[in-house]
């Protein structure tokens, strides 16, 4: 592969989430969230792990930050948790909560790396899912009361916001395949519900954020959308690709239309508002949901493969990857034409100002050798590959601002619990000693020289 240069203002970035890394979870004051639930109910998480103590990162941030800035971070994206700075969701404020924070964000600055601020990663205050959770239009309002309380507190530092993180696994897999908290099955007609506040509660956000913050700052999200990638660089092919990811499939809550176009149109589409699963929503309500951001983030690891199909209606035919394509230990298939396709198609479709890739990264096998070390070749060549995808975005004239590695490091990967290690930096959860990977090396390498090898 030939250098490739990246400009200078390009932002180098990695990634967690609260609940994968704080551990502490019944600290000064901490409330339940609805993951310490599911993970501690028998038979939900792999090997029965928790998140209890994750990365132990409430204890070990200074830690952290300087291993962050040992590899040259320019911004590092971070969730607040909910049921940390409000415990029963709604109500009263968790003083010690704020404080975390405080601390996690000076120490950040103090080491010039950028904040960027997501307000939901998936930890709901479990005293809402009580009441329904994301079924319940309140949970919205709850959640803009929250963000009210987090802009209020931290915009004098933070001017980069994400009101959400991927809000279709927040459906999908947490009320309908029940992979993930709450746990559940629902029906469409409530998974469209589910849709529609979550939605709502990232316009809600946006208002807020405008609304509240102390400086002129950055809103948006961080979004997974169905993604798709042409089998060859044909025009029927990625035409077809295109019409694939543009494709509404009214049981599927992870089909595109049903998030981008009340976000970027304010307009449910037209077979939504037709079908008997219509939500319930007003007109105020979708163009609180269209307000207009300053960016979007994209989370993507993969992307399904379709070629065109004339004998389809649709115009498009999936291709299945060969048994033998090469997978990372999550079962995902790598294709770095998911970082060009990912947002070649909503630039083209959509107004969008500017993106950043706010999660991309790759879990291995990974082993500590003899010389203490972590050479994980896999991931680097994963994200060199990813990185060369995202140039070429860039050569093409999209705006791409920056990338987040997902993640700084090893961590709570959810229903898999510590069986998936996505670090860039090696967590030994017996001892809590981090160790930076050769990729960590390597990332430090491309963000000092701002070119890919
Ligand atoms: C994304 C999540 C993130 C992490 C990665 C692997 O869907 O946002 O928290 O688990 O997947």
């Amino acid at each position: 592969m030939k250098t490739l240069k990246f400009p200078k203002s390009f932002v180098w970035g990695a990634a967690t989430a609260s609940h994968q890394i704080e551990g502490a979870w019944q600290e000064d004051g901490k409330g339940e969230s609805n993951w310490d639930r599911l993970n501690h109910t028998p038979g939900k998480i792999e090997n029965g792990d928790t998140g209890d103590v994750a990365c132990d990162h409430y204890h070990r941030y200074k830690e952290d930050v300087a291993l962050m800035k040992h590899i040259g971070l320019k911004a590092y994206r971070l969730s607040t948790a909910w049921p940390r700075i409000i415990p029963n969701g709604t109500g009263k404020v968790n003083p010690k909560g704020l404080d975390f924070y405080d601390r996690l964000l000076d120490e950040l600055l103090s080491n010039n790396i950028i904040p960027f601020v997501t307000l939901y990663h998936w930890d709901l205050p479990q005293k809402l899912e009580d009441k329904l959770g994301w079924r319940n239009k309140d949970t919205a309002y709850a959640y803009a009361d929250y963000a009210k309380e987090v802009v209020k507190h931290f915009s004098d530092r933070v001017t980069n916001w994400m009101t959400f993180n991927e809000m279709p696994c927040s459906a999908n897999l947490g009320y309908k395949s029940g992979e993930h908290a709450p746990g559940l099955k629902e029906s469409n007609k409530i998974m469209n519900q589910v849709v529609h506040n979550l939605l709502l509660g990232h316009g809600l956000g946006v208002k807020t954020i405008r609304g509240y913050s102390k400086k002129k700052c950055d809103v948006g999200l961080a979004h997974n959308g169905a993604v798709v990638a042409p089998q060859t660089n044909s025009p029927a092919d990625i035409a077809a690709a295109k019409k694939a990811w543009a494709y509404l499939d009214l049981q599927n809550q992870w089909s595109n239309p049903f998030w981008f176009e009340p976000m970027f149109k304010g307009k449910y589409p037209d077979a939504v508002l037709k079908s008997k699963d219509v939500p319930s929503f007003t007109p105020a309500e979708m163009k609180i949901i269209s307000a207009p951001l300053d960016f979007l983030g994209i989370n993507v690891y993969s992307a399904g493969v379709v070629c065109a199909d004339k004998n389809n209606p649709a115009g498009f035919k999936k291709i299945p990857y060969p048994k033998k394509h090469p997978k990372t230990t999550m079962n995902w298939d790598i294709n770095p034409d998911c970082i060009y396709y990912g947002v070649k198609f909503l630039a083209e479709t959509y107004k969008i100002k500017k993106f950043y890739f706010t999660e991309n990264g790759a879990a291995f096998k990974d082993i500590v050798t003899k010389d203490n070390r972590v050479h994980d070749k896999a991931r680097i060549d994963y994200l060199r590959n990813h990185f060369a995808s995202a140039h070429r975005l860039i050569k093409d004239g999209f705006n791409l601002a920056g990338y987040f590695v997902w993640s700084l490091m090893d961590n709570f990967e959810w229903q898999k619990g510590y069986s998936q290690r996505f670090g860039i930096i090696y967590t030994d959860y017996k001892t809590q000693k981090r160790i930076l990977k050769d990729s960590a090396l390597w990332y430090k390498e491309v963000i000092k020289s701002k070119e890919v090898k």
